[in-house]
């Protein structure tokens, strides 16, 4: 009888020191090494960009921190889901090497007082409703990526403002890293995954589903020769709302500088925040078919 394929759990390190060391072993050894910063409670999505990193690197990292500084402070912190045993199995059979899971006071040490602030891009979208929450990913993403020095981090475009932000800030402060982004990865029915999609009820979840419909619809009237915003906007606003789900924002968007446009191209990008109960979901496609 064949025997179950056996994966090797990756190493769990939890601080700066041991990680320097590991790491630099591999550079040693002279390997390329690819880093995905996640906040665990991983799923399909996460595991895309390990794999992707699999194929840009000899050497793959994960790290795990649910960082304090991106949360404001009635968000969900304190009831995020974790679960590490189970997520170092994922790593590991998506083929990570390395799983680095600091507490906070390793990454904020008392006295901390740096962070990163990328100014424009930063600003409106998860911006406006979630004030301070990028300067957080700005600062802990900064320290990522100095503290590995990895050749390739990926990211997902899933939160496609966040990797705007996090291009910018690497190019700004000349950090060598290469930010690779990768596809939003779905449900067979279209809803985009999130380890923010545990909180919901199976009604919500059902609800859900009119983000990726309502951002379908309006492909579709794209399709048709519709141009202009506000009825494209409209497509998804209706489809929410005959949903019961509340928009936080639906916007159409420069894929580029995240700048409003006046009349919608194929690489227009279409991003969607919306509360489905008290769960706040995010979506976003370009309008183009085919396009990503
Ligand atoms: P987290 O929400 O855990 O996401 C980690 C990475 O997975 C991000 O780059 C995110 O865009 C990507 N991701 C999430 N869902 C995805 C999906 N359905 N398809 C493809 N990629 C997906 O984003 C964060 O953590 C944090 O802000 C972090 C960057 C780690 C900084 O704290």
């Amino acid at each position: 009888m064949p025997s179950a394929p056996v994966t090797a759990l990756p190493r769990l390190v939890r601080t700066q020191a041991e990680l320097r060391a590991a790491l630099a072993v591999w550079r040693h050894e002279g390997h390329r090494i690819g880093l995905v910063p996640t906040m665990g409670a991983l799923h399909e999505g996460h595991l895309s960009l390990i794999r992707r990193a699999g194929e840009e690197a000899d050497r793959v990292a994960v790290s795990i921190f649910v960082n304090p500084l991106q949360f404001g402070p009635k968000e969900d912190l304190s009831r995020y889901p974790r679960d590490l045993e189970g997520d170092l199995a994922k790593c590991g059979l998506a083929g990570a090497d390395l799983v680095f899971q600091p507490e906070p006071a390793e990454i904020y040490p008392e006295g901390f007082q740096t962070h990163v602030e990328v100014e424009r891009l930063s600003q409106g979208l998860c911006g406006a409703s979630r004030p301070g929450h990028f300067r957080g990913v700005a600062t802990v993403v900064t320290k990522l990526l100095c503290l590995f020095g990895a050749e390739v981090a990926v990211f997902g475009q899933k939160d496609f403002q966040q990797l705007r932000v996090i291009e910018r800030l690497a190019q700004d402060l000349s950090i060598p890293t290469r930010i690779v982004g990768a596809p939003i990865v779905r449900e067979p029915d279209g809803l985009a995954m999130s380890s923010r999609n545990a909180y919901l009820s199976s009604d919500e979840r059902r609800r859900a589903l009119s983000l990726s419909q309502g951002i379908a619809a309006a492909r579709t009237l794209f399709q048709g020769g519709e141009t202009r915003p506000d009825p494209l906007r409209t497509a998804v606003l209706d489809r929410l709302a005959s949903s019961g789900v509340r928009p936080d924002y639906v916007e159409l968007r420069d894929p580029a500088t995240l700048e409003p446009l006046a009349a919608a191209g194929p690489d227009a990008r279409l991003l969607v925040a919306a509360f489905v109960g008290t769960t706040r979901l995010l979506d976003n496609a370009s309008l183009g078919e085919g396009r990503p």
